[in-house]
């Protein structure tokens, strides 16, 4: 059955090839049917475009300016009143009420820019949640579960006619979107991507706003996963007859020297009546340069018709895309209605063959290569969830340079920027769905993630679900994972389908899928298994979980700490160099994935709080290696390695026995102490040499040969005391784009400029210029010290509203400080009715508001709305404003801290009153708010194990971005970022 389905994969393809130049038929169903040719270019022609060709498809990053603030799962007036409406947004069109409403009053909300994860902002608690690394958010945290954000943005009036939609990379989650106050949906998948069409509800020629309401308050894995808007949004403005969302699809069969790149394109009309269109499909290589073009003529489709379409063109002598040569081509897909340019896509793909066979393995572009993977979440240290997307090119670039050569998206859809990173640098993908399911809402989910990745080069398997224990080992877990493999397989037949399996062995869903993905040899021998099943491809979808925390070579299991030699985790599971030692000796297995690369926030096992992240990664939160990597970069690359651990700073020990280990692709090796050889080892493959050494200290040397030559030596030596930071960034350059970011290393060193592995000193930065700190890390999975140091803002309302009567809006005496007020009546008791109009000129509103202790530093703005036509307004006695007239917008006040006290303070405001026109109607009775915004404290971090790592991001100007770190007693250090100038990628104006 398995070799069946196999061969079903490997022959589907694209339909017959043509070898003539021409234009094809047009194709009539929606069935995609292969049409024609093409022009096979003898000499090489640069792509150019013509003005005719510039089509009016726009890409809109929408980062920057939104607005945000914390609502409530369940107190409605925290919640802005949203759904409060005697008509709401579920009753009427456009009846978006409370923060939903286009005319809310954000302007003592927090701004900020995508993307955000506010779960990272939150202080640790015990009250929150083991998995995801006890962030104060969740069920236990109401008032930090819901966020609300809102921007403000302009459509201009030439755009009107045009099919505009948002689209939201990832969510997490339960989000809820208004523009202009019409609900667009709700979205409950925190991974998803998803858009809305929203070119009725806009304003054309004016200010839209956009709402979103977050509800992290469920989780959907037993792992980090942020809240808020975490991933990009987008603004899409396409021609109504466009290229369909996730419309192209670029498949390709190699033969001999020959490629056949069949390239899909559904298009969909959304204008309302017929139309009939030509489409021209060109690849360009890595060069720009044309290498085969062709198209389909007179396409029609009625009304809201979609229509798929396809073209097989023919790439001579491709290069192949690999994981040592991430050869990239583009294909250009135009659409023209009489000859004119109305939508164009630009697509990036890769020429491979991939292939997998039961007895020996995977096979890319015909070769046999073992998979190198690991496992990843999607958090890192410092930003949470909220990933610049230089932090992906970061993070594969370390895995590869560990090399590894593939990534299992464990355990949910991730963001296009890390399957870009995985193209560009070449690492295989198992892109793999949330939850396993057969209805509707799930194939909807399986699609959406096929539809949105399948053009990704790297992406080899689609993994359809992981260890889902309720059903993997019964029959129940065999039909649904045969029914939506197989639905998986109809949408694309080019990559094998996956799931990860922990048990039931023999039954379940191990009976019934493709590609068997083994979690943990410790849970099943696979052997046994594949003698059983030999025909079933297989892989290590999980394996070898060692924990280790960087740099620590003694357990504690009063601080946390885990020593970082390669131990087994308990008896039954296997270390990193079991595991790999297991799946390197067997040709039937095709890999294995290690879990995990990096460390991930959730997950602190074995331990409880204060932990707060993992102990499985190769590497830690920041992307530091543990020593572990040594080991894998031995077997898994041809890099002549050598690796001593531990460190050798180990005072109170002399005279103890200390296990010394190294890690090396060398035939022998010779440790040294103190210059005295300790003897010569060979190495065995894929193993590792261990020595007692009699700890005094020193240096401990290391020397590698091979073919009984010396190739390499590495040494650890006790260090003497810090005299001094340093501050190593990954490049010395970054965009000046308000999204670029530089890691930056920090470090102590001795007076002998040796790094200090066992510091823990405090460290405080400091930056200058066009750059900003986002976030610090140190690798610590037992540390509670704060990811982000943010600015507090605090919100205050006028409380107690009293009126009364006067004669003219010149009146003052009501509106000194203690003015007794003790007979007033409630403000707004009356009626705002034109009798009132007629019969009260004037009134004095007085208020109070209760303030926390402003200090000089803090800045308190007064956001006030009109309570009258014309208004003069007096805090503590003083005026602020002389009868400013009403505005629409409100105003907005300054204020001198001065003028201001810890405790109640006085608001008494004179003004004509404002009138209804309608009995319906409801004048503003709400003076506004008081915002306290106090600056952030300065970032800090401490070192641990002698390291820790601080984002530094571009904040848009050009210009040297100087960082500074300071720490008692010892030298600071200083490192200069150059940000510079770059084209902005094309964005939303921030507003
Ligand atoms: C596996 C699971 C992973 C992670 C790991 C920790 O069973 O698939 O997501 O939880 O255990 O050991």
């Amino acid at each position: 059955m398995m070799l069946n389905s196999l061969k079903q994969i490997l022959v589907k393809g694209s339909g017959p090839f043509l070898s003539e130049r021409g234009w094809g038929e047009v194709v009539q169903t929606k069935v995609k049917k292969v049409i024609l040719l093409i022009l096979l270019l003898s000499g090489v022609k640069a792509y150019t475009q013509s003005k005719q060709d510039i089509a009016p498809r726009e890409h809109l990053l929408m980062d920057v300016g939104w607005k945000f603030s914390f609502g409530h799962p369940y107190d409605t007036k925290k919640d802005f009143n949203n759904g409060t409406g005697y008509f709401s947004y579920l009753t009427k069109a456009g009846y978006g009420d409370g923060a939903a409403a286009k005319d809310f009053d954000d302007r003592s909300w927090r701004k900020l820019n995508l993307p955000h994860d506010w779960a990272v902002e939150q202080p640790f608690s015990e009250a929150a949640s083991f998995s995801h690394g006890f962030k104060a958010i969740g069920r236990n945290f109401p008032n930090a579960s819901i966020g609300w954000y809102r921007k403000t943005f302009t459509i201009p009036k030439s755009d009107e006619g045009k099919r505009i939609c948002i689209a939201f990379d990832g969510v997490f989650r339960n989000s809820m979107v208004w523009v202009n106050g019409f609900y667009l949906g709700t979205e409950p998948s925190g991974y998803t991507g998803f858009e809305y069409n929203i070119a009725d509800y806009l304003n054309y020629g004016g200010e839209n706003v956009i709402a979103v309401r977050v509800d992290a308050t469920m989780e959907e894995g037993w792992f980090y996963e942020g809240a808020g808007i975490y991933r990009h949004v987008w603004l899409n403005k396409t021609s109504p007859l466009h290229i369909a969302t996730d419309g192209i699809f670029v498949t390709s069969k190699v033969n001999a020297a020959n490629a056949e790149v069949t390239a899909q394109v559904t298009l969909l009309n959304e204008f309302k009546n017929s139309k009939a269109v030509d489409v021209t499909q060109t690849i360009i290589n890595a060069k720009g340069e044309v290498v085969a073009t062709g198209g389909t003529k007179n396409i029609s489709l009625n009304s809201y018709e979609e229509k798929t379409t396809s073209l097989v063109l023919s790439v001579i002598n491709p290069s192949l895309w690999s994981v040592d040569s991430p050869y990239l081509y583009k294909l250009i897909t135009t659409v023209a209605e009489s000859g004119k340019t109305i939508d164009k896509q630009e697509t990036n793909f890769g020429i491979r063959t991939i292939r997998f066979d039961a007895k020996l393995g995977f096979f890319l572009n015909g070769k046999p290569l073992k998979i190198k993977g690991t496992n990843n979440h999607q958090d890192h240290a410092g930003v949470g969830s909220a990933m610049p997307d230089a932090l992906q090119n970061f993070r594969i670039k370390a895995l590869k340079e560990m090399g590894s050569n593939a990534y299992r998206c464990s355990h949910n859809p991730p963001t296009p920027e890390l399957l870009d990173a995985c193209d560009r640098l070449g690492m295989l993908v198992i892109d793999e769905n949330r939850l396993m399911g057969i209805t509707q809402n799930d194939f909807n989910y399986m699609k959406r993630l096929m539809l949105r990745d399948r053009n990704h080069p790297s992406i080899i398997s689609w993994s359809i679900g992981n260890e889902e224990w309720g059903i993997e080992g019964n029959e129940l877990g065999a039909k649904i994972a045969a029914t939506l493999q197989a639905f998986t397989k109809s949408i694309d037949s080019t990559r094998f389908i996956t799931a990860a399996v922990s048990g039931g062995w023999r039954k379940g869903i191990s009976n019934v899928i493709d590609v068997m993905g083994y979690n943990y040899i410790g849970q099943i021998n696979t052997d046994e298994h594949h003698a059983e099943f030999p025909n079933q491809p297989s892989w290590g979808t999980e394996e070898g979980s060692t924990r280790a925390t960087r740099g620590i070579y003694v357990d504690d299991n009063e601080k946390h700490f885990i020593a970082a030699y390669d131990k087994k985790p308990f008896p039954a599971f296997n270390s990193i160099e079991e595991g790999w030692k297991h799946y390197a000796a067997r040709d039937y297995l095709a890999g294995m994935f290690i879990w995990t690369g990096f460390d991930y926030r959730g997950e602190p096992t074995p331990f409880g709080y204060p932990s707060i992240g993992s102990y499985f990664g190769m590497m830690d939160q920041c992307g530091f290696p543990k020593d572990n990597v040594y080991y894998l970069r031995s077997w898994w690359t041809d890099k002549t390695t050598l690796h001593i651990l531990p460190h050798w700073n180990h005072a109170g020990k002399e005279g103890q026995e200390i296990d010394v280990w190294v890690y090396s692709n060398c035939d022998e090796v010779e440790l040294l102490l103190n210059k005295k050889s300790l003897g010569k080892k060979p190495m065995q493959k894929n193993s590792h040499l261990e020595w007692k050494v009699k700890y005094t200290a020193g240096t401990v040397e290391a020397i590698g040969f091979k073919n009984g030559k010396k190739v390499i030596t590495d040494k650890v030596q006790t260090t003497t005391a810090a005299t001094a930071l340093r501050l190593t960034p990954d490049k010395s350059s970054i965009n000046a784009d308000n999204e670029d970011i530089a890691l930056i290393t920090v470090d102590a060193i001795d007076k002998n400029n040796l790094q200090i592995p066992d510091a823990d000193n405090e460290i405080t930065f400091s930056i200058q210029g066009p750059g900003k700190i986002i976030g610090v890390g140190n690798g610590n999975p037992a540390s509670l010290e704060a990811d982000k140091y943010l600015e507090t803002i605090a919100v205050v309302a006028v409380g107690n509203l009293k009126e009364k009567i006067v004669e003219s809006i010149a009146s003052a005496t009501e509106t000194t400080t203690d003015y007794n007020d003790k007979d007033w009546q409630p403000a707004f008791k009356d009626d705002r009715t034109a009798a009132f109009g007629e019969k009260v000129k004037a009134l004095v509103y007085r208020g109070t508001f209760h303030l926390p202790e402003i200090k000089a530093t803090d800045t308190v703005t007064f956001f006030y709305n009109s309570l009258g036509k014309e208004q003069s307004i007096f805090i503590n006695g003083e005026q602020i404003a002389t009868t400013i007239a009403q505005s629409g917008k409100g105003n907005t006040f300054i204020l001198n801290p001065a003028m201001l006290k810890k405790g109640s303070n006085s608001i008494a405001i004179v003004a004509t009153p404002l009138l209804k026109k309608e009995p319906w109607e409801t004048v503003n009775m709400n003076p506004g708010l008081f915002q306290i915004v106090s600056p952030a404290q300065a970032y800090k971090r401490k070192l641990f194990s002698g390291l820790a790592q601080v984002i530094v991001q571009s904040t848009g100007g050009a210009g040297p971005i100087i960082l500074t770190a300071t720490a008692n007693g010892i030298k600071k250090g200083e490192v200069v970022i150059e940000a510079k100038q770059v084209a902005l990628r094309p964005a939303v104006a921030a507003n």
